[in-house]
């Protein structure tokens, strides 16, 4: 087990990005709710306790007693977590009289202290809170300031106990990079090396432990997930994985075959099985879209139990499960609410009453990436753009039937094909066709139509959680709305799609 950091999230919207900020400094952490703390153990090099929605003043406000962690290794408090040390000691905390949101200097610091060091005097800060820390308790001492906020950053005597009421996670923090890894390095003396071999090799060595000579089922999906989880549990148990990949008659065009022949050649032991018209026999006349969702996402647990059940003793059910959902789960304030049910296969696992190993459940996506990189899975799969578990079925707006499928196929083909060609594919983080239960007229030659109307959409993400749409060129969008309107008969409009996320969503239904 490396080394970690442990970060004690009291809620802020910005804890994910703590974490992802000490990763890019190769050194391992996890981020535990303040109410469901772990034991420490020697692996413990450090401690952050993230900012909150909450101020320390309301009565219910979270708390923790740090005595288990203050003075056995170095602590730093970001915003809501430096004013608890402070309300903890009896300092004063009182509410902001003026905005303390946004861009801020530090004007005064005192770089001799090591959390301090390297930085510039004036270098741009974040703020974003609306309590201020007025009185410090006695052994803390103040060691930087900026024009409005007296208290930006303190250190306590005698203990490597921090805190700052900026963010030095967000990128608006100049030098937030050089203090969290002031932190991190040379105040916990973290070593650095946790990097994509070393949880390969790590990861490997322990699924062999765990798995022994246990037989594992897996369901492929095609995306970057699933793939590396496959390939992850295939260097520690070989031919005990078995992969399912079904064909949902949901897939882009030619994937199943595509996809498949590229697991193959990964030398994994995969099963395609073809059950569209399992699929489109569940959908039939279905409109609503969380009705559609949850047809697919159940004959999806049907047929994969079913493929599962053929296997003879086999004991685990393997996940691609990665760390955002593990997160979520037990966010402070509860699951967030469900704007779409976006897991494809949840209840899976009960159902089969199998044991769940998810070796990705630590990791962010791009974390994904460099592991499915440092296991030579080919870039084909790995650069793939985010495809969702229901695939084109909430991409055909209202029913969904094999003929549509066919039509939106052809059309998402030629788009995709499209941004390949062109340079745009690895520039737009997803692209997509949507096909709209409305026909408009046109005129082709001398003939009038009559015939459906396709939406495109491509959009800059970094998560999925917001978006905007990408600004492709106009000869590009234009070239692509002929080719697709000169080689797909049953469509004569084209639109192109100009909502970010929020207000809208990513996919339309
Ligand atoms: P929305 O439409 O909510 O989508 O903005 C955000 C991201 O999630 C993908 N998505 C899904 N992925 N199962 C999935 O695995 C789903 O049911 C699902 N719905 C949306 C979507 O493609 C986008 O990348």
């Amino acid at each position: 087990m490396s080394e970690q950091i442990l970060i004690i999230d009291f809620g802020s919207q910005y804890t994910q990005l703590i974490a992802r900020r000490v990763r890019e400094l190769n050194v391992y952490c996890e981020i535990h709710p303040f109410n469901h703390l772990p034991k420490a153990t020697d692996h413990l090099k450090g401690v952050i306790l993230s900012g909150s929605p909450c101020s320390v003043r309301e009565k219910d406000a979270p708390d923790i007693d740090l005595a288990a962690f203050r003075g056995k290794v170095p602590v730093l408090g970001v915003c809501y977590g430096a004013q608890l040390m402070v309300h903890q000691q009896n300092g004063e905390i009182v509410p902001s009289k003026i905005r303390e949101y946004g861009r801020a200097r530090l004007l005064k610091m005192d770089q001799h202290y090591d959390l301090l060091k390297e930085m510039t005097l004036g270098n741009q800060i974040w703020m974003s809170h609306g309590d201020t820390i007025a009185t410090l308790p006695p052994d803390f001492k103040n060691i930087a300031s900026t024009e409005d906020v007296q208290h930006a950053a303190f250190k306590l005597e005698h203990e490597d106990t921090y805190g700052i009421q900026f963010h030095p996670e967000v990128t608006h923090s100049e030098e937030g990079k050089i203090l969290l890894r002031n932190f991190v390095v040379h105040i916990c003396g973290c070593k650095q090396d946790w990097t994509p071999d070393i949880f390969v090799e790590s990861t490997v060595a322990r699924l062999k432990e765990t798995l022994g000579d246990d037989k594992v089922v897996l369901g492929l999906s095609g995306g970057v997930d699933s793939s590396v989880a496959a390939m992850l549990i295939h260097r520690a148990i070989g031919k005990n994985l078995y992969c399912i990949f079904v064909d949902n008659g949901l897939l882009r065009k030619n994937e199943f075959d595509d996809v498949l022949h590229s697991y193959k050649d990964m030398g994994l032991n995969v099963k395609g099985v073809d059950a569209k018209a399992r699929f489109y026999e569940s959908l039939g006349g279905l409109t609503d879209p969380e009705d559609k969702r949850k047809a697919i996402g159940k004959t999806f647990i049907d047929v994969f139990d079913e493929e599962a059940h053929k296997i003879r003793n086999v004991r685990w059910l393997a996940q691609g499960t990665i760390y955002p959902d593990v997160i979520e789960s037990v966010s402070v304030k509860g699951p967030s609410a469900t704007i779409k049910s976006h897991h494809n296969v949840g209840g899976l696992p009960e159902k089969m009453n199998l044991k769940v190993v998810e070796p990705l459940n630590t990791l962010f996506k791009d974390e994904v990436r460099k592991v499915g990189r440092a296991l030579e899975i080919s870039e084909n799969i790995l650069g793939r753009h985010p495809f969702p578990g229901p695939g084109l079925g909430i991409r055909i707006i209202g029913d969904v039937t094999a003929e549509k499928v066919r039509v939106l196929q052809e059309v998402d083909a030629i788009f995709i094909d499209g941004l390949k060609k062109r340079g745009h594919y690895n520039e737009v983080w997803q692209a997509l066709a949507v096909l709209l239960p409305i026909q408009s007229v046109g005129v082709m030659g001398d003939e009038r139509t009559y015939e459906n109307v396709v939406a495109l959409r491509a959009v800059g993400s970094v998560d999925g959680m917001t978006a905007d749409w990408s600004k492709l060129p106009y000869d590009f969008l234009a070239d692509i709305s002929n080719k697709i309107i000169n080689n797909v008969k049953e469509v004569n409009r084209i639109v192109y799609d100009i909502s970010s996320k929020p207000p809208a969503t990513i996919e339309w239904e």
